[in-house]
């Protein structure tokens, strides 16, 4: 396995897997990898000839009072598990190699689907997920990349874009890898504290009893109301409890596929889940 941290030495290392007509798979992440980021570069290497994961904690993704600074940089620890997995490259470029000194004139904005959801709390981030992810695809140029479904809004936005604009490559979404308890795995998951970590399982169970109760034929908004006053009751400070259909689109009942999101605080760590639940 080799780790570049330059676009050129990137470029170089594959160059021959390129010339090879080689299929190459990319993973983007932002490192302090976790089994969630394992099972993405296991499907990547089950289905393309060389593997490429990139370990950028993007600044333009994060608002002024989000964690940049503090976000885990682990990149031995990350090296080791990438070794593990079989990943040929990992492109772990600098802020400077990815940027430039030039400032950035170009934006790029997926509208609509990123109004709401996260979108709302957080603005300005899936402006800075969706440039940086074009760089890196610029960069890798793979055939393939894989995201995880734990971020749906971002993997939406990430499908749209490139539908949009044309993009040669095929976008993969892999299921939420959970603990045990049924946490969704997530590097913000180390903020939690020993209580709170206790605590954090409770958004998967509400949105499990959810699951059940619309399928005995509870109404939609009650079953929402339901899973944010035990959200609320358990000490979370609830960001928002919503159900769209896949694309997105606001529904009213459960009369079609669905699937409910959750963001909520406890302490001052923030985490989010999704089920999606079939009609
Ligand atoms: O999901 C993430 O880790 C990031 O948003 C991504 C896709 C690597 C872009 O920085």
């Amino acid at each position: 396995m080799k780790t570049e941290t330059t676009i050129h030495g990137l470029t170089a290392s594959l160059h021959a897997a390129r010339q090879a007509r080689k299929t190459i798979g990319f993973v983007p992440t932002m490192g302090n990898l976790h089994q969630g980021h394992l099972n993405l570069v296991r499907e990547a290497r089950k289905l393309c000839d060389v593997v490429v994961v990139s370990i950028f904690v993007n600044p333009i993704q994060f608002g002024p009072n989000e964690d940049y600074d503090s976000y885990p940089r682990t990149l031995d620890q990350d090296s080791q598990l990438l070794a593990e997995e079989g990943c040929d490259i990992i492109f772990a470029p600098s802020v400077e190699q990815m940027y430039g000194s030039q400032p950035r004139l170009t934006n790029i904005s997926v509208g609509q689907i990123t109004n709401d959801l996260c979108g709302a709390q957080r603005p300005g981030h899936f402006d800075g997920v969706a440039v940086v992810v074009t760089k890196l695809f610029n960069i890798v140029q793979p055939h393939f990349a894989f995201f995880g479904q734990k971020d749906y809004q971002q993997l939406a936005v990430i499908k749209t874009m490139v539908r949009d604009l044309n993009m040669p490559i095929e976008i993969i979404g892999v299921p939420i890898a959970r603990a045990e308890d049924g946490l969704a795995l997530s590097s913000r998951n180390g903020y939690l504290s020993a209580e709170h970590r206790q605590i954090a399982p409770v958004i998967y169970q509400s949105l499990k009893t959810a699951e059940t109760n619309l399928k005995q034929g509870q109404a939609l908004t009650e079953v929402l109301a339901e899973i944010k006053s035990t959200l609320s009751d358990a000490g979370f400070v609830v960001d928002y409890v919503e159900a769209r259909n896949p694309m997105l689109q606001a529904v009213e009942q459960f009369d079609q596929d669905i699937v409910l999101f959750v963001a909520a605080k406890i302490g001052s760590t923030r985490l989010i889940d999704n089920l999606q639940i079939s009609h």
